[in-house]
């Protein structure tokens, strides 16, 4: 994009007031074309050991494949850097939200496919970054796994841990999971396998033109 992404800049004490966005040379278009596909955020939401790293990471993989531009935002490895001074507090899980939701930006602006796996459990902070970025650009996908089956997975053996009071807050457990209201892709993991689920969202991907087919 060669202007501002940014629907209003906010101006907060000398901070900001001498900042003026610098317009780029080369526009989202021109970075489209050239990759052969539009760019947009698919936003994975769903419980802990629903699936959301295993299948993002699987349709990442498709999609280079496909030769397209992408990227995978996982949630602990941007804990690890960019977000490391973060809690797990009310604030700070906005906070985490927001930046992720903001790097994304960057990644679309760049032309990228930029898929997230994140729990992100309130529709609030999901629809913020949805506000954050233009029409089309977001892409919720629901990774939709009752609680049962997350807990029976259990891959990195939280909910051992939060069902003995060694974690607190876990989501689903004592800390509130909201299911998506209107999801663009509802992915019922339980239902079948990897692949399958990942080829779910590529063709969601094609019949809304975002990618083609070869
Ligand atoms: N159809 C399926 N789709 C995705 N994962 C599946 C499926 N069937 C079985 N699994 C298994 O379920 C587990 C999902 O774990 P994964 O780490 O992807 O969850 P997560 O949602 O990223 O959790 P967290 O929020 O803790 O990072 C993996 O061990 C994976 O192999
Ligand atoms: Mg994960």
């Amino acid at each position: 994009m060669s202007q501002s992404p940014y629907k209003e800049v906010e101006v907060t004490g000398d901070k900001s007031s001498d900042v003026v966005w610098h317009n780029a040379s080369v526009s989202l278009e021109d970075r489209s074309k050239k990759n052969g596909h539009k760019p947009a955020v698919l936003w994975f939401t769903g419980l802990s050991g629903s699936g959301k790293s295993t299948v993002a990471n699987a349709v990442d993989r498709m999609l280079y494949e496909l030769n397209c531009k992408t990227y995978v935002l996982d949630g602990d490895n941007v804990r690890h850097g960019l977000n490391g001074d973060l809690s797990f507090s009310d604030a700070d899980r906005v906070e985490n939200i927001r930046r992720i939701g903001e790097v994304s930006k960057l990644f679309v602006d760049a032309g990228l496919i930029v898929t997230t796996a994140f729990i992100s459990p309130f529709q609030q902070d999901r629809d913020m970054v949805r506000q954050q970025l233009e029409p089309g650009q977001f892409i919720e996908v629901f990774i939709d796994t009752p609680i049962e089956v997350c807990e029976q997975r259990d891959p990195k053996g939280l909910y051992k841990k939060a069902r003995s009071g060694e974690i607190k807050n876990f989501t689903g457990i004592d800390s509130t999971y909201e299911a998506p209201n209107e999801a663009e892709i509802q992915v019922l993991t339980a239902d079948k396998g990897i692949e399958a689920c990942a080829m779910q969202v590529i063709e969601y991907l094609i019949t809304n033109n975002y990618i083609s087919k070869d």
